[in-house]
């Protein structure tokens, strides 16, 4: 139990280090102390006769483990939470049924029986729903499945059916002391259509949201299966993990301006129309990287908005000389990080971190967005939707009302892109077409070490 507890303190201590570049390092250092713990607390626990397999299924998991983290690109992280997310569904499904079959073993009192069927009904529901939509978001995240939102006929009605149809199993297998296996049996269908439903229906643009709110559930599974196990530090770790994930879909939202109620009935997107669209096409300016050195030359202030762009180039690096070699010029280099740049929350600063840039200079997109109408030159780096102008200004925009980077206020803007395609939205971006814009194209990597050779 001591161990537990210090476990837990472990798990919030890091929690508190992990919401600072600063100290992320240790936060995730005494995450690992703490699940470390757990670990040799849980098998303690367990009859040594018991541990061979434990340790056998441990050499298997983490092997498959270790090789995947060390293969997977930075860009596919938000694919890899996805699936190890299904993971914590299923076995909290796993736990739940097999926690049943075992209900037989022990003789408990009628109002811990009573409690006991409710916590494996209710885990087995979070388990299954979370197994379900996790794999769906792997699949739209790695691209097997179409980030298109499914719109069905009746969507909100057959959510709220599968909801009210599995409160009444609910009802049914409890009240009946747990007899009823086809009520067990039958909800844990409809939950896993209710998983893959639920995701199923939200558009590639909300994915981000989608991630964290499954980050969320897989928390509260575990939670629940801590509760059928009779384990307290799996009930803290699960909550731990089930409101963090929760407030970060809460501030997800907030920073694309999304009801997170809106986001999870699902419907909003990509269907690719937006992207045609005829007004949103026109003339556009053209740099190379030596006029781009030029222009920086010339500018007293410059702020760098990166996105996804910068990832998949490793553009980091020579960002981040060109950034030294400025400032060694005297010149105001700043970054401006939209919350959802990237394909995971943090991914930019991370990066940059990563490149050795000042935490200092790398803000927040509340902090910097006023800065830009005083800005003699943003360089807008594989980023796209976070600094498309048609979120603020048209109504129309399958986008509209996301807070985006104002980088269209700037004196100059230069866009770096391989092509004039759109984002990950899918959403025609008008900065491109702007006076006030130019377009560099090219690998984002080739085109920084170009600007930097230039300089
Ligand atoms: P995007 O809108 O996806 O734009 C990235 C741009 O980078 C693309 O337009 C692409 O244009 C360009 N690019 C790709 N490879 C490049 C390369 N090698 N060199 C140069 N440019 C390259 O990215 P963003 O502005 O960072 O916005 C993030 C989007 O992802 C948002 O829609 C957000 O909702 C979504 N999202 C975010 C998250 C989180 S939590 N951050 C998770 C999932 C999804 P070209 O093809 O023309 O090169």
């Amino acid at each position: 139990m001591a161990a537990y507890i210090v476990a837990a303190l472990f798990f919030i201590i890091s929690l508190v280090g992990l919401s600072k570049q600063e100290t992320a390092r240790y936060g995730n250092l005494f995450g690992m102390i703490g699940m470390g713990l757990a670990l040799v607390a849980s098998i303690g626990s367990v009859q040594p006769n018991g541990w061979v397999y434990i340790f056998v299924a441990m050499a298997i998991g983490s092997g498959i483990g270790a090789f995947f983290a060390r293969k997977v690109e930075m860009t596919q992280m938000p694919e890899l939470v996805a699936i190890l997310h299904s993971f914590v569904g299923l076995a909290a499904v796993l736990v739940g049924l097999n926690s049943y079959a075992d209900s037989g073993q022990h003789v408990l009192d009628p109002a811990m029986h009573t409690v006991h069927l409710v916590e494996v009904f209710l885990g087995v529901f979070i388990g299954a729903v979370t197994f379900t939509g996790s794999v769906v978001a792997f699949g739209k995240l790695r691209g097997l499945l179409s980030s298109k939102p499914l719109m069905l006929p009746h969507r909100h009605k057959l959510n709220l059916a599968a909801l009210v149809v599995s409160f009444v199993l609910m009802l049914v297998f409890v009240l009946g002391g747990g007899e009823s296996q086809f009520a067990l049996g039958l909800m844990t269908c409809i939950a896993l259509a209710f998983g893959w439903h639920l995701v199923a229906s939200i558009g590639g643009a909300d994915m981000p949201v989608v991630i964290s709110m499954l980050n969320s559930y897989s928390g509260w599974a575990a939670a629940a299966a801590g509760f059928m196990l009779d384990n307290d530090l799996l009930i803290v770790t699960g909550a731990l993990v089930g409101s963090s994930g929760a407030i970060l879909s809460y501030i997800m939202c907030k920073g694309m301006n999304r009801s997170f109620i809106a986001v999870i009935a699902g419907g909003f997107g990509t269907d690719g129309t937006s992207a045609a669209k005829e007004e949103e096409t026109g003339e556009y300016r053209e740099m190379t990287p030596e006029d781009v050195a030029e222009l920086l030359k010339n500018s007293s202030s410059v702020i760098i908005t990166p996105g996804y762009g910068m990832a998949v180039a490793h553009a980091q690096h020579p960002v981040a000389e060109i950034t030294a070699e400025l400032r060694k010029r005297g010149i105001n280099v700043r970054f401006g990080i939209h919350p959802v740049a990237g394909r995971l929350p943090g991914h930019m600063n991370v990066l940059l971190a990563e490149a050795r840039v000042p935490y200092d200079i790398v803000l927040e997109m509340d902090e910097i967005n006023e800065d830009f109408a005083d800005t003699d030159t943003v360089l807008v780096i594989g980023a796209n939707d976070t600094v498309n102008p048609a979120a603020a200004e048209d109504p129309s925009s399958p986008i509209a009302g996301m807070p985006v980077l104002e980088v269209w206020k700037a004196q100059n803007v230069v866009v770096f892109k391989r092509s004039m395609n759109a984002g990950y939205a899918g959403v025609a971006n008008p900065l491109f077409f702007r006076e006030n814009a130019s377009m560099c194209f090219g690998d984002a990597r080739a085109t920084m070490e170009n600007i930097l050779k230039a300089l």
